[in-house]
Formats: structure tokens, sequence, C-alpha cells
């Protein structure tokens, strides 16, 4: 019998070989102390799924400014050294392997998250709607970055990098998608700067590049993850397309990891004519990660089409922690539920 591609091996780099194709997707449980220290029920949680071939953390603050929620686990300081040491301990333990994903959210925040401050964000163009998490406050005009402002969050993602590697996280994914800060430099809806950092793709781009060399030079194994469709937290603009070609075909002169499609539904999409990880897959030659809406059927078709080297699922692990056994095994999931989301199981 041949071996069914989803269990099957996988080297990531020369120096990282992944024992399946299934990832565990990032996802956001907002459930760390209120100082953004991991707890040890998220390191149960993370350590309960080690038998994915990767497991990428919910996003994870670089900073004071990269607040969006409440209680979201953070990697500016000792104390969350120290919490996430625990989390990556008991993963390797169970024999699983982890990264980080390093996040700011910009302009998808509030200053009751940030000492009063506007949030900050290239343009300043506000979000509209309901805060998510809060009950009644709306998003409101963020503050325009300055040069300096551009180069303290670069340093902090390098900060944050070098902490994850203290931490023993095995590389760390560039959270460049879902509407956050760098994905807001990446699209028109959000980025209107007429400066080094504006109205070109090379422009809007700089940011991501200048983050993923400071990001390199302090942990090897880099991710980086990108929503070359805005669906989240951000508008469409037909403009935005020639800015994905140019970033995925820039990313191929980098050393990274993966490359990583940040969709919650990966179906075809009009205006890249194709899904959007089959779009990387066009233009980025290195490891493509699909994510988005995949079950063991479709996520298999994507390996054997060549569309993806790996495929991120998301939640249907938070309903199934032993995702990768029931699958092998061919047993019925439980179906995921927004209610599940209240606790850590
Ligand atoms: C509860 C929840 C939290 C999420 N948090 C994050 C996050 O922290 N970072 C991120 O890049 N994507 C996040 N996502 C998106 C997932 O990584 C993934 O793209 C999405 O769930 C689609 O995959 P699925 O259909 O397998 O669930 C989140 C999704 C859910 C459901």
């Amino acid at each position: 019998m041949t071996q069914d591609i989803l269990f099957s091996p996988y080297q990531l780099s020369q120096d990282l070989i992944l024992k399946n194709r299934i990832v565990m997707a990032p996802m956001s449980r907002c459930m760390a102390t209120d100082n953004f220290i991991p707890t040890p029920e998220m390191a149960d949680y993370y350590a309960r799924r080690a038998s994915t071939g990767l497991i990428i953390t919910e996003c994870t603050m670089i900073s004071p400014t990269a607040q969006g929620y409440p209680n979201s686990p953070a990697i500016f300081n000792q104390e969350h050294v120290a919490g996430w040491k625990q989390v990556t301990q008991k993963v390797h333990e169970n024999g699983g392997k982890i990264f980080a994903q390093l996040w700011h959210t910009g302009r998808v925040s509030h200053p009751i998250y940030l000492n009063g401050n506007k949030p900050l964000a290239p343009s300043a163009v506000a979000l509209t709607g309901r805060v998510k998490r809060t009950d009644n406050l709306q998003y409101e005009e963020p503050k325009e970055m300055t040069p300096s402002d551009i180069q303290a969050v670069i340093n902090d993602f390098a900060k944050a990098a070098k902490y994850a590697k203290e931490a023993g996280f095995d590389g760390v994914e560039i959270h460049a998608a879902n509407g956050y800060l760098l994905d807001q430099f990446l699209h028109w809806d959000t980025n209107r700067r007429n400066d080094h950092w504006g109205q070109s793709p090379e422009n809007m781009s700089r940011i991501l590049f200048d983050v993923i060399n400071a990001v390199k030079q302090q942990i090897q194994f880099v991710g980086v993850r990108l929503s070359p469709v805005a669906y989240l937290n951000i508008e469409h603009d037909e403009r935005d397309k020639p800015v994905f070609d140019y970033v995925l075909e820039q990313l191929n002169q980098y050393d990274l990891a993966y490359v990583h499609t940040g969709m919650f539904d990966d179906s075809y999409q009009d205006h890249l004519q194709s899904t959007a990880t089959h779009y990387i897959r066009q233009h980025y030659h290195g490891n493509v990660i699909a994510c988005g809406g995949y079950n063991s059927e479709s996520a298999r078709e994507a390996l054997l089409n060549n569309d993806a080297d790996l495929v991120a699922i998301g939640r249907p692990l938070i309903a199934n922690p032993d995702y990768v056994e029931k699958t092998r095994q061919n047993k019925n999931l439980t179906p995921y539920d927004v209610g599940m989301l209240n606790t850590l199981v």
C-alpha cells in the first residue's frame, strides 16, 4: 500500500523535518494572563496537539503598541519568555515542533488597549465597526506612523524573534495577513502614504522585507503569512494584485521556511483567477502552507495537485485535539462550535 501523503514526513529545510503534512493554524484564544503571559493551561492545550507536523501559535504581541484584544499572549519581556518556555518544552516532550506567530495589530486596536494612545497604522484611515471583544466601542482613526515609528516596529519584530529563540521555539511566523499592521501596508485601502512606504508595490512592501531581514538575523527558521485577498479588516482594491505579484516574486530571494495562506476560506477568487494558495504557488517557489476550510480530503488533494506542501487546519483542531490520530484512523471528527472558544480543551 502506498503511504498516505498527509502522514508522510516533510523536510521543511535541511535541518527541520516535520513528521506529517498537517500544521496547526494560528488561532487566537485570548487566554493569557492580564500581563500577556502564557499559562500552564496554554502549554497543555498546545502539547495536546503535538501530533501535528507543526504548531503555529496564536498571534503573539511583539510590543505594548501591538495589542488589539484582551489577554493575547506577548513576547517582549522575560516573563513572556518564561511562560512560552513551558509551552515549547511540553510540545517538544510530546514530539512536536512549534513556531511563534509574531504580530502587530496596527489599526485593529483601540486606545483602551494602548494607555489612551492612538493605534499605529500606515495611514490615518479608520476601520469601521465595533471593536472586537468589546460591547460597544467603535474603532477610531489611527495615527499615521512616522519613519521612526516604522523603524521601532521593525526593531520590535527582531527583538520578539530573539525572545522566541530564547523561549525554545523552532522558528517564527511573521504575521503579515488578515488585515493587521504589515498587511495594512500591503493593501491600497489602508496604505495611502506618499513617501518611501506607499504608492508602489516596492514601497508598500518595504516594511515587510525590512522585518524579514531583521528577524532572520535573530532566528534561523522564518515563515511569512500573507493574505493576497483583502477579506478581513480591509477592503479589496483592484490595485492589490500587482503588490502581491511583486511581494511573492521577491520572497523567492529570501531563505524562508515557508509562505502560508492567510484565509478563512481558500476558495476560487475571481481577481486572482485561482484559490489564494494556488496563486501563491504560481509565484513563490519555496514551501507553501495552504489554509482555509480544508478537510482531510481536500488537504490530500491540495498536496497531490502540488498546490501546497503542507496544509494548516484551524477550527477542526480546536474541536479535535487528536485530529491527526482520528484522521489517520478514519474516525468521525467532533464538529467545531464557537462555544468551544470559551475553554482551552
Ligand atoms: C478562533 C480563531 C482564531 C484565529 N486566530 C488567528 C490568529 O491568531 N492568527 C492568524 O493568522 N489567523 C487566525 N485565525 C485564522 C486561522 O489561522 C485560519 O486561517 C482559519 O481558521 C481558517 O482555517 P480553518 O478553516 O481550518 O479553521 C483564527 C481563526 C479562528 C477560528
